[in-house]
């Protein structure tokens, strides 16, 4: 991973979207060792303020570096079999109830050595990155033994060291019931509860805990043995709920202090109030909407009105949505969920950062890492408006230049 940058940059006359508005006026930011050290409105910038500073970049619309926070990046094989398969009627839930579905990807990633996850997983990564990512989750969940979950967690460690990236881990050992434990559920949450999560938490694998509450998950009694677990190692919790059908699994991780509660297009007004009174951030997924063809909107409306903060993320995935382009989940959360531009893209930044629980990242505010990207558009909007891919003028990771076209 790059070192911090020490010396001095300025990006001038710049459209800025700060993470959650955008500014007025263009404006003139210095960035020094790595963090925001100064934004002027460009008018009222004194040159002696930067002395020493090089001009990196002049025009255009400069954003937080964007902030991936819920990813299956780390697969073996592909599922394109089974996109088929939808497209003539077979639903997602028939698919996992016949074999298929998380565990075809979890026989391809169990077969796969650290090298080869290594191999299949850099293209999509690489993707994320030119589309602006600074900063991305990454969960584990196609292992589904202790070897095989802390063999994708150490894949993703890997992938952050190389490639300039903040990469967030989270252990979703409960995504699937294995075949081996058939009709033995109770008995593989007390594997992922006295096993996976104290392992993963004594090699500083995971930073976060997730679980998949659904029918074809697992139940709201189970999930909370798992966040009990959880706690007691300091993981930071997270869910996959309402996502299919309405089992409470929101309200339950917002109990537990959840960091956010992922999918929710069953989710109703009761745990919508139950995100808003823990804080928790509703992750959208418009990405597995639009690919599984839902027609069940995620309540955004009560969202909006119990103030509850939304994010924006891929869910990058070999079965719901083998997407990695975060704009175009901009896009996609505007037109299938309405959001405002200003929504989507605050909720690919600051609102994602803080699903993260990394209040630091997702701002241009004057002590934050610059970890920035320099768009060639001319407003903010215009990323959630057009899908277009090398809009991308600049990358810049904890204040380095990384990637300049
Ligand atoms: O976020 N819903 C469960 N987990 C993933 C899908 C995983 C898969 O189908 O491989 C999701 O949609
Ligand atoms: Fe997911």
């Amino acid at each position: 991973m790059p070192t911090q940058s020490t010396s001095k940059q300025l990006w001038r006359d710049v459209q800025v979207f700060d993470g959650l508005v955008q500014l007025d006026e263009a404006m003139t930011v210095l960035v020094e060792d790595g963090r925001i050290a100064g934004l002027w409105p460009s008018g009222e910038f004194n040159e002696a303020r930067a002395e020493g500073a090089a001009c990196a970049g002049r025009g255009g619309v400069l954003t937080p570096g964007l902030v991936d926070c819920h990813t299956h990046l780390v697969y073996a094989g592909n599922r394109a079999g089974e996109f088929e398969q939808r497209l003539e009627g077979v639903s997602y839930e028939e698919i996992a109830r016949a074999g298929g579905g998380i565990l075809s990807s979890v026989r391809a990633t169990r077969a796969a050595s650290e090298d080869e996850l290594i191999a299949a997983s850099l293209p999509r990564l690489d993707a994320l990155l030119a589309d602006g990512v600074t900063t991305v989750e990454i969960k584990s969940g196609y292992g589904l033994t202790v070897a095989d979950e802390l063999k994708m967690l150490r894949v993703a460690r890997r992938l952050g060291e190389l490639r300039p990236v903040r990469v967030i881990t989270t252990l979703l050992g409960a995504h699937a019931l294995p075949p081996e434990y058939a009709g033995r559920a109770d008995d593989y949450v007390s594997l992922v509860c006295d096993e996976m999560i104290p392992a993963a938490a004594a090699e500083g694998l995971a930073d976060a805990v997730d679980v998949f509450c659904e029918g074809i998950g697992f139940s709201p009694a189970q999930c909370e043995r798992i966040y009990q677990a959880a706690k007691a190692h300091g993981l930071a919790i997270k869910a996959h709920a309402e996502q299919l059908s309405n089992l409470g699994g929101s309200a339950l991780a917002a109990r537990y202090g959840a960091l956010s509660a992922d999918h929710i297009e069953y989710l109703d007004e009761a745990g919508v109030r139950a995100l808003a009174e823990a804080g928790t951030v509703a992750v959208l997924l418009p990405g597995a909407f639009h690919v599984l063809r839902e027609t069940q909107l995620p309540p955004i409306e009560l969202l909006r009105r119990y103030d509850v903060p939304m994010a924006v993320a891929s869910d990058a995935n070999p079965g719901t949505s083998p997407i990695c382009m975060p704009t175009l989940m901009a896009n996609l959360a505007c037109t299938l969920f309405r959001l405002t531009p200003r929504e989507a893209l605050s909720g690919m930044t600051a609102q994602a950062a803080r699903a993260l629980g990394r209040l630091d990242l997702g701002r241009i505010e004057v002590g934050a890492p610059a970890d920035l990207c320099l768009w060639d558009i001319q407003q903010p909007a215009e990323l959630a408006y057009a899908v277009q891919a090398g809009r991308l003028r600049q990358r810049v990771f904890n204040g380095e230049v990384v990637y300049a076209r």
